[in-house]
């Protein structure tokens, strides 16, 4: 579904992506394993448009993304969280949902006055969806609390669901699990199991090995902008020199 190409990135000296290559499948989710400083946000920035490449083209269902702006790709259905939860603190979870829907009007003068129907139609359907995203997620109690107000490892489950709510049909999660733990972290794991299960690519960032093993069944290891192996979880981290590169940084 999603086809990176000898994708090449730095900034000044600092090489974040080296001639990378990297396939996501419908369905699967793929691991992103690697050291701190690895290139691995990098990676998702230059996939979702944060910046622009220097080289290589990166294609979703064939389509090149290379020329489209995040907003544009995010319209396509790529979506993506961040390491560090970037919500709303003071506004309500379902309102962190509606804000981010495709399509979502707004409080735009113009629109209210002229197509006041329309806009009511757009606001409803927005709000029903984020409802059904947070259900689904067992996240349902929490609609009119303040995210702010939240236990972190919610706000990351907040996080997931606010991108879901662009219709994802490629999900980039950064660091989903850290700092979540308990019940939360079952609940991640549900989640994101059937997320995929719809169809969505997803590729997981982490440095939960456990998390990404019981996940995934295939991981790419990153370092200095590089992959330097695809494999399934256990066999990557059964190859010394990459644990070797893990651990020594
Ligand atoms: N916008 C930027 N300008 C300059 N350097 C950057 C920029 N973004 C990232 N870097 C550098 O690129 C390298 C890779 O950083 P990146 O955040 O992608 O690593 P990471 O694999 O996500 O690490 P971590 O596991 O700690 O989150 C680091 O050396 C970082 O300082
Ligand atoms: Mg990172």
């Amino acid at each position: 579904m999603l086809e990176v190409r000898s994708l090449s990135k730095s900034f000044g000296g600092i090489v974040v992506a080296d001639n990378i290559d990297l396939s996501m499948r419908k369905g699967r989710v793929l691991g992103l394993i690697g050291p701190n400083g690895a290139g691995k946000t990098s990676l998702f920035n230059l996939i979702s448009g944060l910046f622009p490449a220097d080289a290589g083209t990166i294609t979703l269902d064939g389509k090149p993304l290379d020329r489209l702006a995040l907003h544009q790709r995010a319209r396509l259905g790529l979506s993506r969280t961040w390491q560090h939860v970037r919500l709303f603190p003071s506004l309500s979870v379902i309102d962190n949902l509606i804000i981010a829907a495709r399509d979502y009007p707004g409080e735009r003068l113009t629109s209210v006055l002229l197509t006041p129907g329309k806009v009511r139609t757009a606001a409803r359907s927005a709000r029903e969806k984020a409802r059904e995203t947070l259900e689904r997620m067992g996240l349902g109690n929490t609609a009119e609390k303040s995210v702010g107000d939240l236990p972190y490892g919610q706000q990351k489950l907040v996080g997931v669901a606010r991108a879901l709510m662009n219709d994802a049909r490629c999900l980039l999660l950064d660091e989903p699990m850290a700092g979540v733990e308990g019940r939360t972290y079952e609940a991640m794991q549900r989640v994101v199991r059937e997320v995929a299960s719809s169809g969505v690519a997803v590729c997981v960032v982490e440095h939960n090995v456990a998390f990404i093993r019981d996940l995934c069944d295939e991981a790419v290891f990153m370092f200095q902008g590089r992959i330097l192996g695809r494999g399934s979880v256990a066999d990557l981290t059964a190859n010394p020199q990459l644990t070797e590169l893990y651990f020594g940084h």
